[in-house]
């Protein structure tokens, strides 16, 4: 495999903070918890946000929302995403997340998720390039940490407003945006085009980050030079493989396939993550939510299906990591040969 040709490009700062890599864990609502985004950064991700905080900071008391504010113990700099449709709630939201450890604010006009658009919030702003601009000025205002932007390429296949609204986001003082390959009404069905991004990239002189079905690094090198963009941002292909950040980065780096994780470290990383989301969640919410996670590193055996449901009736935090090393034959157990070594 010959070198990439974005190889020699240096990674992209994010106003004072200078990214390692050019590698960044998109946001994802139920899935870049604290214990997720602490994996990721260990096994090489340059930058993680959060996931989305609503902007009404009257729901902030719940479980849940304090549950995504947390961010204790994290390396910097710790990107905080908020998410709403009004331009002074979104700022007000900014300068408490500011006042509770966010060093960059993100705002969200990328995701089409329901609970979000009824209230005119995440990608459904995208059609409203007026609102847009005034909730890019408002926050920007508000706080003195770099303010970034998540946006699809437009809100449907007509309207590919991405370039405008890269526009407004540079005048506001933006200070990188990350782009979906899909507009809103495309939610997540076909394939991402890249296309608008590089049209976007050419637009604009702050740093873009390409996102959308970017799930190995041979696929992350190809979007950076088609596109032009500073980094990748990768979502979907880092569940059950937080390793893709250091492999993306090595490859980029070297052009060189990177060597796949050992046994002995994938079974070291699932039992720290189990670990992890106990220790955060506590034993009944955090035994819930390990299902998702340990199914998606199961994903990838031929006998997924039925160790899922195993994994799934396990009802203690005992029980889950009894498993895992039983997975791994630490104590005998011979079912592993369908486990991924990729
Ligand atoms: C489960 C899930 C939750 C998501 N939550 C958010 C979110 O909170 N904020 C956001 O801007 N995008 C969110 N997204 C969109 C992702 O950040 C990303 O743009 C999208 O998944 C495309 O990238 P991928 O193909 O690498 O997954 C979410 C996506 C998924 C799959």
């Amino acid at each position: 495999m010959t070198m990439s040709a974005t190889a020699s490009i240096a990674p992209p700062a994010i106003g004072p903070y200078q990214l390692p890599n050019r590698v960044i864990l998109a946001p994802m609502a139920g899935v870049t918890d604290r214990p997720f985004r602490q994996l990721c950064r260990r096994l090489g991700a340059g930058l993680v946000v959060g996931e989305m905080v609503t902007s009404d900071p009257s729901l902030w008391h719940t479980r849940k929302s304090r549950l995504r504010m947390d961010h204790s113990g994290e390396p910097g700099p710790r990107s905080v995403q908020i998410a709403g449709g009004d331009a002074e709630m979104l700022a007000e939201a900014a300068r408490l997340n500011v006042e509770r450890g966010a060093q960059i604010i993100d705002i969200n006009m990328g995701c089409p998720a329901k609970k979000v658009c009824n209230k005119a919030a995440g990608s459904a702003l995208l059609r409203d390039e007026r609102l847009v601009a005034e909730i890019l000025h408002a926050v920007v205002a508000a706080v003195d940490v770099p303010v970034t932007l998540k946006i699809r390429t437009g809100w449907c296949e007509r309207s590919r407003n991405g370039v405008r609204v890269a526009r407004l986001a540079e005048d506001a003082g933006i200070r990188a945006l990350a782009v979906h390959g899909r507009t809103r009404d495309q939610r997540y069905s076909g394939q991402a085009e890249y296309d608008t991004i590089a049209a976007i990239k050419a637009s604009v002189s702050l740093p873009v980050f390409a996102n959308g079905d970017i799930d190995s690094p041979a696929r992350a090198a190809e979007v950076l030079d088609y596109t032009g963009a500073d980094a990748v941002m990768v979502g979907r292909g880092a569940q059950g493989n937080p390793w893709i950040f250091r492999e993306i980065d090595h490859f980029l780096r070297t052009g060189e396939t990177p060597s796949a994780p050992s046994r002995a470290e994938q079974h070291a990383v699932m039992h720290d993550h189990l670990e992890a989301l106990h220790a955060f969640y506590g034993e009944v919410m955090g035994v819930r939510i390990a299902r998702k996670h340990i199914g998606w590193y199961l994903s990838t055996r031929d006998d997924a299906p039925a160790q899922r449901k195993r994994f799934n009736a396990l009802e203690t935090p005992d029980a889950q990591q009894r498993f895992v090393d039983e997975l791994f034959c630490r104590t005998g157990c011979p079912a592993t040969d369908g486990i991924s070594a990729a």
